[in-house]
Order: structure tokens, then sequence, then C-alpha cells
């Protein structure tokens, strides 16, 4: 492959996501947001709840129609969902009447059709092992613990060996301790196997430790790359190694202060919108009074 496919392996050129507002307006919630990714890089994604991470996630994933731009993958682009990029949520939805290893499976009959049961077997063992479920291998998702069933998502995802992983907050909903054993879990695997990922997390730290650049997104709308942080730290990585590295707090606080701005930001810009009429009811109805509405009960009262 040439160097210059290998340092775009992923261009996502100018996207634009535009969704429909209460009055069929549409509003760009993403736009123009451009980033190139190298082959094997780790791309963390930050920026206030609600400004268009996971928008921008579900359409690098096929999964969120593109209102404008494009999303390429290792020179072909995209056109819906597919096993070349597979996405990690914060719950996994297994299936309940498959075991951990069905689930796999599942996963991997679809991208190795032609293998033989024993095959797509021992594949499914080989991935559920990396992601230490040697053990649980046979055991149902109502038998397993948030985390282990966390696992099997990040064992399923991995094993149909897709080009692009997508993370999107994959660790959110678990205990700080899960969180970090998962971390390394994702971190040896994509050691091993380089895979292009993207990373939507709320967590600084977990983005530092993980991440080869840190992406900031701006307030949304009209959400786009805000600031881009290259991570200093050698790959293997070492959780003590990178805490202990001289670099680690000021980047830290460079982030920190950069959201805390953002988020001024935002509340400046809401201050200096007009007030919006809060939705009201009152005891004979429940018509909500927003300008809208107001018109339509007006005329329905006529009508009356
Ligand atoms: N289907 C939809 N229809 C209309 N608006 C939507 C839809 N999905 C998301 N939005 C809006 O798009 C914006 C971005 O949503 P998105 O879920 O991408 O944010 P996020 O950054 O992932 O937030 P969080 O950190 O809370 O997960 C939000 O304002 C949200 O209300
Ligand atoms: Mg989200």
């Amino acid at each position: 492959m040439s160097n210059n496919l290998q340092d775009k392996y992923v261009e996502i050129v100018n996207l634009v996501k535009a969704y429909p507002n209460p009055f069929g307006e549409d509003i760009r919630v993403v736009d123009g947001f451009d980033l190139r990714i190298k082959q094997g890089e780790m791309i963390g994604i930050l920026g206030h709840s609600g400004c268009g991470k996971s928008t921008v996630l579900t359409m690098v994933a096929g999964l969120n129609a593109i209102s404008g731009g494009n999303v390429i993958v290792a020179g072909k682009e995209i056109d819906g969902a597919g096993p070349d990029r597979s996405v990690v949520f914060q719950s996994p939805c297994l299936f309940p009447w498959m075991t951990a290893l069905g689930n796999v499976m599942l996963g991997v009959k679809r991208v190795y059709p032609h293998a033989s049961k024993k095959e797509r077997k021992e594949l499914a063992e080989y991935y559920l092992n990396q992601v230490g479920l040697a053990d649980a291998m046979h055991k149902y998702p109502r038998e397993m613990s948030g985390g282990m069933q966390q696992r099997v998502g990040i064992a399923r995802a991995i094993a149909l060996k897709p080009k692009m992983l997508l993370l999107d907050e994959p660790f959110g909903r678990l205990d700080s301790l899960t969180r970090m054993e998962l971390q390394d879990v994702i971190i040896d695997i994509l050691n091993e196997n380089k895979v292009t990922t993207l990373l939507v997390t709320h967590d600084v730290d977990e983005a530092i430790y993980m991440c080869d650049r840190i992406v900031t997104m701006t307030n949304g709308p009209h959400a786009r790359v805000g600031r881009i942080n290259e991570m200093p730290f050698e790959r293997p990585r070492i959780r003590q190694e990178v805490l202990d590295h001289p670099e680690y707090y000021n980047i830290r606080g460079s982030l920190i202060q950069y959201l805390e701005d953002l988020e001024h930001e935002k509340e400046k810009q809401g201050q200096e919108k007009p007030p919006v009429e809060e939705e009201t009811f009152n005891d004979q109805d429940d018509l909500p009074k927003t300008p809208k509405d107001k018109t339509e009960k007006s005329e329905l009262v006529f009508m009356l």
C-alpha cells in the first residue's frame, strides 16, 4: 500500500448532518467535520454532550445517512454499513438466546461465509480468549456481568477483522476498575491487530491513555473539528509510564481548559439568544403553547 494511502487511510471530508427541528427547518448539527486518519491510528473524540460525536461516528459507520461530504475508507467511499467497520456502543446488544461463543460466531459467519463450523468456532474462541473470556464462552448474556457482556461485544467487533473500529463510549456504563481493564484489553488487541480506531469518550484520561491523537469538537450546532492534540507517548503503553510522563498533566490541563472554554462559550451563546417561550400546559387541555401550536390552537378555538 502506498504511503499516501497509509497516511490517509480514512478520509472524513467535510461531513455534514442536518436534522429537522420541530418547525421543520433543517439544522446542521454537524457542519464540515474534516479529518484524515492514518492506518492503525487511534483517534479520540472529545466534546460536550450533544455536540454531535455520536452523529459523526454513526455516519462513519454507515448507520446514519450523510447529509453532505463523504467518508473514504482504504480508498473507497462508504455506501452504508459494512463489516469493514464494526461498532461497539455503551451496551453490546447481544442475542440473549445465544452464548458468548454463539454471539461471536454469528459475526464470524458473516465475514467468513465459506469457513467450516469448526474453523468459525476456533476463530470465535480465539477472540473471546483475547478479551479474557476463555472460561465464560458458554455463558448466556443473562449469566454475565455488564463488563463481561461488553467483552463479548468487543470480541464480536474484532472478530469481523474490520478495517475500522468505531467505539462510542464503550466503557461508559462500567465501574472504573472494569473500565481500566477493558481499556487495556482494547489497547492489547489493537497493538496486535493495528485496526484504525475512532473512540468517542467523555473521559479525558481515557482519551490520553488510549489515543494517538485527540480531536475536540466545537459546540453544536454546526459542530466541526476544534483542536487536534498529538499524544507524545510511546507504544506499547504502560499506564503508570503515561501517568508519570512529564507532559501528562500539561496535556490533561490544556484539554480540560479547552473543554471549559467551550462550555463558557455555550453558556454565553445561550444567554445571547432571545428567551425561548416555555411550553406551558393548562387544566383544560394539554396542548403545548409553543408559538406554532398557539396559532393552531387559536384556529381550533375559532372553529369551535
Ligand atoms: N434523530 C435525530 N433527530 C433530530 N436531532 C437529533 C437526532 N439525533 C441526534 N440529534 C441531535 O443532534 C445533536 C448531536 O447529537 P449526538 O447524539 O451526536 O451528540 P453527542 O455529542 O454524541 O452527545 P452525548 O455526549 O450526550 O452522547 C443533538 O443536539 C441531538 O439532539
Ligand atoms: Mg453520543
